[in-house]
């Protein structure tokens, strides 16, 4: 079966004390249940949160990383740093990095490339903007952004990957896709992945919804068969609204 995952994705919030406190705050919390749960802190916290969570429990992952390797690329933060503070996930191609620092698809393969050889697991993130549903270009949009970001990938690679859907209208505007819609998009993510990797692949690959997903609407957006769990932006900021939807399966 496949997993189901969590991931709080904190952004550029939080100082290093107030992250900490969080993380703490959500560990105290957590009790090892059946779903992974993913706390993606702003890169100087890593280091420090990898210390204090209970590592059986919870996962630790950056929001970014360099699609170079190493070298004279100031500011930038590799995914072999990453790895080496103890994080183990990496969001790529968020749709605020696509839309503010001009992130291409090319750009987001070559990162996919460099976390998945330094054993990080990528959340390849992908969604539509307004404008791209209302002109019912939704699932083109989609498609290509797959076929694009995820490109030369062996199936053993292709199966360590996590999606995450997140429509860009319903990104911190309090405008939950419906249950209806996830389920339709994670579809049709599904069986576009199963005709280029095959069923067994498609079927493996946990596909997470993300989007003002809150703990009032969680519990309805993870029944449907083909959400595989939550890419959380405002409500992981606290510990006890992150738990509501952790605990929302
Ligand atoms: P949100 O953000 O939950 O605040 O809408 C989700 C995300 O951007 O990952």
């Amino acid at each position: 079966m496949r997993k189901h995952i969590v991931a709080g994705n904190w952004k550029m919030n939080t100082t290093l004390q107030k992250g900490l406190e969080l993380a703490k705050n959500v560990n105290t919390q957590i009790s090892g249940n059946d779903v992974i749960v993913v706390l993606c802190s702003p890169f100087i916290h890593l280091s420090e949160v990898s210390k204090i969570i209970n590592k059986d429990a919870l996962f630790l992952g950056a929001q970014n990383c360099a699609d170079k390797e190493n070298g004279a690329y100031t500011g930038e933060v590799s995914a072999a740093m990453i790895k080496s503070t103890g994080a183990s996930y990496v969001i790529i191609g968020h749709s605020e990095r696509r839309a503010y620092y001009g992130e291409t698809n090319e750009i987001l393969a070559t990162k996919v490339k460099l976390a998945l050889q330094y054993e990080l697991t990528p959340i390849f993130c992908i969604g539509e903007v307004l404008e791209e549903r209302e002109a019912e270009e939704h699932f083109n949009v989609v498609k290509t952004q797959l076929n694009e970001g995820l490109v030369d990938l062996s199936d053993e690679n292709f199966s360590k990957i996590v999606i995450a859907y997140e429509p860009v209208w319903a990104i911190g505007t309090g405008k939950t896709a419906t249950p209806d819609q996830a389920q339709e998009m994670h579809k049709i993510i599904r069986d576009h992945i199963a005709d280029s990797y095959g069923q067994k692949i498609a079927e493996g690959t946990s596909i997470l919804y993300g989007g003002s997903c809150k703990p009032s609407n969680a519990g309805d957006l993870f029944t449907n068969p083909d959400v595989d769990g939550g890419l959380i932006g405002g409500a992981s900021l606290n510990a006890e609204d992150f738990m509501g939807i952790v605990t929302a399966f």
